[in-house]
């Protein structure tokens, strides 16, 4: 090898490379192996951390459903003829009506296309979606957009001079 060979090896070479014949050289080796390894344990460990509550964000824990069987949305005055109300049946949201003629309505407010919450159109008398201008009639009939169904409907008890809504199946 010429001279000037060995010294542009002698350049490159790092401490590792020059111990490479020596128990050195193997300690260095097992200490890199040692780090790397608790290197690749501690990011990774990490990493879990991290993702972890991510996830828990991003997927909610699945919630049982509160057994609601009617719900007292208030006195028949509280609700003006001629306007609809959100209301909250457990966690879904209904819809109660107050038709022009003083008669009450109740609907699931979830609309049977993708889900978006419909709502009372007094200007034109109908259960409207927006989000892909989906009608209902005030019977809960789909008449026009893309919803496949009629909105289910609940039950409107009027006891005394409040209005309850009731799941439609029970008696
Ligand atoms: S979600 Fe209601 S019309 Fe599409």
């Amino acid at each position: 090898m010429s001279e000037q060979k060995e010294n542009i090896i002698e350049e490159n070479a790092t401490e590792e490379d020059i111990k490479i014949d020596g128990k050195n050289s193997l300690e260095g080796k097992s200490r890199r192996n040692f780090l790397n390894w608790l290197l690749g344990i501690t990011s990774s460990g990490l990493a879990l951390l991290m993702t972890y509550p991510l996830l828990r964000y991003i997927v909610p824990p699945k919630l049982r459903q509160a057994t609601v069987s009617s719900v007292e949305l208030g006195k028949i005055d509280d609700f003006k003829k001629g306007r609809g109300e959100i209301f909250k049946f457990g966690r879904k949201p209904g819809l109660l009506i107050r038709t022009k003629n003083g008669d009450f309505k109740a609907f699931h407010a979830t609309c049977t296309h993708l889900d978006c919450t419909v709502q009372y159109r007094d200007d034109l008398d109908i259960i409207w979606c927006a989000c892909h201008n989906g009608v209902f009639d005030l019977d809960g009939l789909n008449i026009s957009g893309p919803p496949p169904e009629p909105l289910p409907k609940y039950k409107v008890i009027i006891r005394g001079d409040k209005v309850i809504v009731k799941q439609e199946s029970d008696a």
